[in-house]
């Protein structure tokens, strides 16, 4: 039977704490009933001797959480504790967080004190809490730079005073895993009446490493872990509540052990936390990352077709993403996830039409880092608007204008005949001064009644569609194109569009000649 692990989380608390967050006390009511959805056990709601609006928030989470313990922070002064006191009383399993740092470069340079007047305080104030509630969690801050023997000593007298979790912080993120395996041995082993108390362990990410050092601690007897959702906190952050909750899950075959989290309210967690915080969450953060469930390269994305778990761990609806796995369309992409999403999108082509397509979708992934589904469309749509075998195409168009200069144009195109034709043109402007020299090199003469154009996407590269109507005998032919540059776009509109007239003539001729009708 898998042993539980305690979820701990922090957000509104240590979270608060990293600079430039600051949540408003709705948004902390609302951060605290989602954390009771998610299924933490303990919300530390906040630090209520901060300031009265901190308390005034405590009381209201207090009084609405009803499934998780409500937590309240006091540093080891009576102050502090009647103001977590204050702050929790109402909470259904009202918790009270007693902390006093504890390394002797703290202990020495920011509390001036001596260890033992730190040992007797602690003590004092942890017998103090006791008397408000049995459920008080007491934390030697600085734990993993504290000398050992005064470490055992103080949790030894803190567990004796009353604490019923002992909470054991890498305050600055100086732990590396192996030390913090050991480290949690020596506490079971050095201090005689561990036994009486849950084990707990608080970290930071100062050198990208505490969901590391929190899976260690875990194997090494932890049983509850102080989190973060988004991994926000002082500095670098706390360790993240979704990295270590999917960890266990993920890897159950050598941790047994599991959390009452409901995963699939992760994403959502996460969704609140980083618009309510103003911290973005990195595109490339493990579980809730942008990128998290997202493939571009050709290789993978030809796996992931074939079975999802060939490059995935996890499966994103666990965690409640709600577009699933993403095959993100790109210059690295293959033929295989080419071919599968035109489908997704609905579209049966030829074998001549995909393989244009996938030409032009290659051409346009070196312009386009990222190639959505409505550049798909465009290029798609353009290839069942094309000819079977187009009379005339473009080889290479170049355009100069300007608000003091003339319009002008040169193009190459090729002819039905394959030969290569040149010419240029000056007009009122540059669509102009090509069109010109696209009537100079075909010898064909259409009227132009339309010309549209219009962005498919946002941003800079950003593909335009053109479309356009020519007339000629009173027959208007419709030609449309897409590409980053617009100028491109208006020539393959055109000869897309001549292509057509000369199509569809060279239809009805033949029709005529087989005695139908056009
Ligand atoms: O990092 C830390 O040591 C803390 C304590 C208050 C637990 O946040
Ligand atoms: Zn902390």
């Amino acid at each position: 039977m898998s042993e539980k692990i305690y979820i701990f989380d922090t957000t509104l608390r240590d979270g608060e704490q990293s600079a430039g967050v600051s949540f408003t006390p709705q948004e902390k009511l609302e951060i605290a009933k989602q954390l009771e959805r998610l299924g933490v056990d303990i919300i530390e709601a906040g630090f209520p001797c901060a300031s009265p609006g901190d308390l005034k928030a405590v009381q209201t989470i207090a009084a609405e959480v009803k499934d998780s313990t409500v937590c309240g922070l006091a540093r080891a002064v009576k102050a502090d504790i009647d103001a977590a006191w204050e702050g929790i009383r109402h909470a259904a399993d009202p918790r009270i967080h007693v902390f006093i740092n504890t390394s002797n470069v703290q202990i020495e340079h920011q509390l001036r004190k001596t260890p033992e007047q730190v040992l007797e305080q602690a003590e004092a104030m942890v017998r103090y809490a006791a008397q408000f509630t049995s459920n008080v969690e007491f934390s030697p801050m600085d734990a993993t730079r504290t000398e050992y023997d005064f470490l055992y000593r103080i949790i030894e007298r803190c567990i004796e005073a009353g604490a019923t979790t002992i909470n054991v912080p890498d305050s600055v993120g100086y732990g590396i895993p192996e030390e913090i395996g050991a480290f949690f041995r020596g506490i079971s082993k050095n201090v005689s009446n561990i036994d009486r108390c849950c084990l707990s362990f608080h970290a930071h990410n100062d050198l990208g490493l505490c969901t590391a050092n929190t899976i260690t601690a875990i194997q090494n007897g932890v049983r509850q872990v102080e989190v973060t959702v988004n991994g926000v906190g002082e500095r670098a952050g706390n360790t993240s509540l979704e990295e270590v909750v999917m960890a266990l899950k993920t890897r159950k075959d050598i941790l047994d052990f599991h959390t009452d989290i409901n995963t699939r309210e992760i994403y959502r967690t996460s969704k609140l936390i980083e618009a309510f915080s103003g911290m973005q969450v990195q595109w490339n953060k493990a579980i809730v990352g942008k990128n998290s469930f997202r493939h571009g390269s050709g290789i993978h994305q030809d796996g992931i077709l074939k079975r999802r778990e060939t490059w995935e761990i996890m499966d994103p609806e666990e965690i409640g993403i709600p577009q699933g796995t993403q095959l993100v369309m790109g210059k690295l992409s293959g033929r295989h996830a080419f071919r599968a999403k035109v489908d997704e999108l609905g579209y049966t082509l030829s074998e001549i039409e995909i393989n244009r397509a996938f030409d032009a979708f290659k051409e346009l992934g070196d312009k386009k880092a990222v190639i959505d589904d409505r550049d798909l469309e465009a290029i798609i749509s353009e290839q069942l608007g094309d000819v079977e075998n187009p009379a005339w195409r473009l080889d290479h168009v170049q355009v100069s204008s300007g608000n003091r200069a003339t319009a002008t144009a040169t193009l190459r195109l090729y002819d039905p005949e394959g030969n290569i034709l040149e010419d240029a043109a000056t007009g009122t402007g540059p669509v102009d001064a090509m069109y010109k020299a696209m009537r100079r090199i075909t010898n064909i003469e259409p009227k132009l009644t339309e010309f549209r154009i219009k962005a498919i996407t946002e941003g800079i590269d950003a593909q335009g569609v053109v479309t356009i109507r020519i007339e000629q005998h009173g027959r208007t032919y419709v030609g449309r194109a897409s590409d980053t540059d617009i100028l491109v776009a208006s020539a393959r509109a055109y000869t897309n569009a001549l292509n057509r007239m000369i199509d569809c003539k060279k239809w009805n001729q033949q029709a005529r000649a087989n005695g139908g009708s056009a």
